[in-house]
């Protein structure tokens, strides 16, 4: 995967970092987009996944637009040149300076979590005098097979509405004159590998939305969401997301209504397979009977391992030698759950070796941290390295 002049180049960074291979990228999204291939379907690509300037770059000019669920989400995607006829803004829990900011740049559509949600939003709407789109977040109860830390769309989640108040909040909603009904948002998870799951979720959709018809409207848009996941197993086997199968099962088992939208969130699937972090090997050694190798960038720089317990495929990208030995790979910093992985086979390691944790490119950036007051940690791109 790394070719020698790349490795070479590695050498004269500062590590740790992230690499972004950008080809990667746009031939992710060029799949995407042979996938979509209907007029009726859109996707907003989830920022909260990767917000870096130069990827969001590349997703504008492939067409997609954004899933906000901060104020300063969609500050960035304007400042990136996003229409903000192309901006969502979802989250369970909105500031009125968000919601007003959001208000004033007029985005497309407010994907709302609860009853006082939405009046607060047609309180600060009317104070503005503005109408905001707003799209009803429903809370399907449709248990996926993922992390039980991101699932959202059951039950014990947070979540959404609970769907069998939509009677109530449809009543509800003929009492907000500066908001309008555009649509109905559903999320059911992250890094969903049984995409079976979303026919359940189109057959729930499509029986809402004729629900809504029934009260006399007829909405803009459906919002199934995103969670389609990535092979962190087999990264390099397998780069690219199954969007073909994906796609398919909404082309088959979703029926929109004249002139209605089907729209996708995606975070993950976009960007999650083309950023590595690199790290050096600060430090091995053994106690107790096992190994370490101690690498400069830890949970701080990517938290989804002590976070989740979540798998990423670590290579010693430094040595040819043969796999021989068994590791504890850990991060530097002052806290036991700060492992990236046990019991890993490897080459034997020293200090010095580059390190390559693959599948980093989707929460891995945006979840880092400066705790124990380290660094922000940088990245490279692959057209400019
Ligand atoms: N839409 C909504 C409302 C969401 O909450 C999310 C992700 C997405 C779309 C994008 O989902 P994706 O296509 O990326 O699966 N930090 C966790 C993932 C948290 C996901 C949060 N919501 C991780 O590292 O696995």
């Amino acid at each position: 995967m790394f070719s020698r002049e790349l490795l070479r180049s590695f050498k004269n960074i500062q590590t740790p970092f992230y690499y972004y291979d950008l080809d990667l990228l746009r031939n992710t999204l060029k799949t995407l987009s042979k996938e979509l291939d209907t007029k009726s379907f859109k996707v907003h690509y989830a920022i909260k996944a990767n917000a870096n300037n130069i990827i969001l770059e590349i997703i504008k000019n492939h067409g997609l637009g954004i899933d906000a669920v901060s104020g300063n989400e969609i500050k960035k995607s304007l400042e990136i040149g996003y229409s903000n006829k192309d901006i969502v803004f979802a989250g369970v829990g909105k500031t009125d300076v968000d919601i007003n900011y959001a208000i004033n740049n007029e985005i497309a559509c407010f994907n709302c979590e609860s009853v006082e949600e939405l009046e607060v939003i047609n309180t600060l709407s009317l104070k503005l005098n503005k109408t905001s789109n707003v799209s009803l977040r429903l809370n399907p109860n449709i248990v996926s097979d993922t992390h039980k830390k991101i699932t959202t769309g059951t039950e014990k989640n947070k979540f959404g509405i609970d769907i069998n108040d939509l009677h109530n909040v449809l009543i509800k909603m003929n009492d907000l004159s500066n908001l309008k009904l555009s649509g109905i948002h559903f999320h059911l998870g992250s890094q969903i590998g049984n995409i079976n799951v979303f026919k359940k979720l189109s057959q729930i959709a499509n029986k809402t939305n004729k629900r809504i018809y029934e009260y006399g409207i007829l909405l803009n848009h459906i919002n199934v969401g995103g969670g389609l996941s990535i092979d962190y197993l087999n990264p390099q086997k397998n780069p690219l997301s199954n969007f073909k199968d994906y796609f398919n099962i909404y082309k088959e088992n979703i029926k929109l209504m004249k002139n209605q939208k089907l729209y996708f969130e995606l975070g993950r699937s976009l960007v999650g397979q083309s950023g590595f972090l690199i790290s050096k090997v600060l430090f091995t050694k053994k106690s107790y009977n096992r190994n370490y190798i101690i690498l400069d960038a830890g949970m701080s720089e990517l938290m989804r391992p002590s976070l989740y317990n979540s798998y990423h495929k670590i290579l010693n990208i430094t040595s040819r030698e043969m796999i021989n030995k068994k590791y504890d790979v850990v991060g530097p910093l002052c806290e036991s759950s700060d492992v990236f992985i046990k019991n890993l086979k490897l080459p034997t390691s020293k200090r010095g070796d580059l390190f390559c944790i693959y599948s980093s490119g989707a929460y891995g950036e945006t979840m880092s941290s400066n705790y124990n007051l380290r660094n922000n940690i940088k990245s490279y791109f692959s057209d400019s390295i």
